[in-house]
């Protein structure tokens, strides 16, 4: 795909899945956390690159509501990978222009990966070229019901009108409230579920599932699959043009 560095914003966000960490380390004999590792590498690289590929949003699912069913070694273990990674990547990310941001219910976590979590969506407030959005203990249904509860509470104060609730009111009271709607949603490791992601947000999101393992996700693979995404016609309900 060509660089698109020298047209205008498009303002396309790209939301991935992040699957096959754990059969990718197993299919080699390694424990799964060895996957986990060679998957933040990944990270690391698509952020570099989606810049190029004229991404302006990408949003990573990083660890789910559900997660937490994993053993505590590995639970532990990808939570210190997070944290290792804020430390690495933060001078790295404030000279690239990422503006990182978090969403999911960060209450349940360590407080001192939440204090984490807080210096760097500080630390890159002022930028604005990629806006890295890293999922962590969240859940599609764990934040609508938060954002229920914001507006209920609300509306209980008197401050909203509960028959005048708006879509865009709801937006607002959800973690992605900063960030526009995914235009497109790749899973890899051949799984084709949802896994809870980005429900509400997702009602007209295109998708991709591709075969490959997250280890071996390059961001070749992604610029093909935007290739793709570039010749589908989003039609939002309405009819082909
Ligand atoms: C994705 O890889 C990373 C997380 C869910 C944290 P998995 O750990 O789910 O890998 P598989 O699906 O077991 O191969
Ligand atoms: C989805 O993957 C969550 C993340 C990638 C963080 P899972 O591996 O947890 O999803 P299921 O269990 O296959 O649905
Ligand atoms: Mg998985």
């Amino acid at each position: 795909m060509a660089d698109m560095s020298l047209w205008p914003d498009t303002g396309l966000h790209v939301a991935v899945i992040m699957d096959g960490n754990g059969r990718w380390a197993t299919q080699r004999g390694w424990p799964r956390l060895v996957g986990h590792r060679k998957g933040a590498e990944r990270v690391r690289e698509l952020v570099a690159a989606s810049p190029k590929l004229g991404i302006r949003y990408l949003t990573l699912y990083a660890f789910s509501t559900e997660n937490w069913k994993r053993s505590t070694e590995e639970v532990l273990g990808l939570m210190s990978l997070m944290g290792r990674y804020i430390r690495r990547e933060a001078s790295r990310m404030s000279d690239e222009g990422v503006r990182m941001r978090f969403i999911g219910d960060r209450s349940r976590l360590d407080p001192k990966l939440q204090r984490l979590f807080r210096w760097i969506e500080a630390q890159t407030a002022g930028n604005d070229r990629l806006h890295l959005t890293v999922a962590v203990n969240y859940g599609g249904r764990d934040e609508i019901m938060r954002a229920t509860r914001t507006l209920a509470a609300q509306a209980a104060a008197g401050e909203i009108d509960p028959e005048a609730i708006t879509a865009a009111q709801i937006d607002a009271a959800l973690d992605t409230a900063p960030l526009p709607d995914p235009d497109l949603i790749v899973r890899t490791s051949g799984e084709t579920r949802v896994s809870n992601f980005l429900l509400w947000q997702a009602a007209y999101a295109e998708y991709e599932f591709t075969p490959t393992l997250w280890p071996d996700f390059t961001p070749a693979h992604l610029a093909q699959i935007l290739d793709r995404f570039d010749l589908r016609e989003r039609r939002y309900g309405g009819v082909a043009l």
